[in-house]
């Protein structure tokens, strides 16, 4: 019986951060170990701890199948999603953000001295967890208890319980997405902009973002992801934190490909002309007894 990480599927929090660190892993891994420790120890906010491929078969020999850098995609008419792979991730989500504000202090402050923060990101849940589009984010997100079993290994794998993770931020070119009419934004997305209803396959468009993110195996059975993807921004840069978990890394790897048109249809997303990646990384979010497992030297 593994246990995963209790924030993944926690929900109603509207106050996320996330932050990215490069590692020195030239310090005693029991010093890397003890931070963690202290780190998914705290009650008061829900924390998620990520790794990456190395420093994670650093630390532990629960290294599950697939588990790898992200590689740069390289996609049609020069849309990248870009390679910027860091060695931890981590999310603290809460309802308040003196409180979200105060764990990611703590959390950084607990890796000092060998962990340098390369990316930070704060979102926040935009009224009725909209993207700034304006569309609702997260409508065909599995449900529980069926978002563990899309999310989590299963038991008996190596690192059971555990997740794949994908981490993007996204930055939107608004100006050009709010000069389409509404009914074209919502041939882009592939669902109406008021309700989230799917727009009907005989008339979405095929290179709908909902059309080209299904991704779909040799028998036609959906492989889901789990989304957690919430907006960041400011007056002048918005975008999307883009966050999926899944039992298994490749489909991540499969939607993106379809996305940026390198899979074998050769079609692309109509969204990534109005939504460019600048991070992308895969990180590993164990369960908590393969974390224990790391602080206890196993
Ligand atoms: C700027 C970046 C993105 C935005 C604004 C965005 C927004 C959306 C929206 C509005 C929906 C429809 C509602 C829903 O079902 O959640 C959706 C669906 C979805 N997105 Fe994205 N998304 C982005 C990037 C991605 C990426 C990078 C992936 C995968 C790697 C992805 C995977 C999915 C999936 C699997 C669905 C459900 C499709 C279905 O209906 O079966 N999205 N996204």
């Amino acid at each position: 019986m593994t246990t995963p990480q209790a924030g993944i599927f926690a929900v109603g929090t509207r106050t996320h951060h996330h932050l990215e660190f490069d590692v020195d892993v030239s310090v005693p891994l029991d010093s890397i170990a003890a931070a963690i420790e202290s780190i998914v120890e705290i009650g008061s906010s829900n924390v998620v701890v990520g790794f990456g491929s190395d420093l994670w078969g650093r630390l532990s020999t629960a290294k599950p199948a697939g588990l790898a850098d992200f590689t740069e995609v390289s996609g049609l008419d020069g849309h990248v999603a870009p390679s910027t792979q860091h060695d931890l991730w981590i999310w603290v989500h809460g309802t308040g953000v003196d409180d979200v504000l105060d764990v990611a202090t703590f959390c950084t402050a607990a890796l000092s001295g060998f962990a340098s923060l390369a990316v930070e990101t704060r979102c926040f849940v935009y009224h009725d967890s909209r993207d700034l589009t304006g569309f609702i984010d997260g409508t065909e997100n599995p449900p529980p208890p069926e978002a563990t079993e899309v999310a989590c290994i299963p038991a008996g794998q190596v690192g059971a319980g555990g997740s794949h993770v994908i981490a993007q931020r996204w930055v939107h070119d608004l100006a050009a997405f709010n000069e389409l009419e509404v009914a074209d934004q919502e041939l882009v997305i592939g669902r109406r902009k008021l309700d989230s209803v799917a727009i009907p396959e005989d008339v979405r468009p095929a290179d709908a973002h909902i059309s080209r993110a299904e991704l779909l195996d040799d028998e036609g059975n959906e492989r889901p992801i789990y989304r957690r993807s919430v907006p960041y921004g400011d007056v002048t840069e918005r975008g999307l934190y883009f966050l999926g978990f899944s039992a298994e890394r490749d489909r991540f790897d499969g939607m993106l490909a379809q996305m940026f048109g390198t899979s074998e249809d050769g079609l692309r997303d109509h969204l990534i002309d109005f939504s460019t990646p600048t991070t992308g990384s895969y990180y590993f979010a164990p369960s908590m007894e393969d974390i224990a497992a790391i602080s206890s030297g196993r």
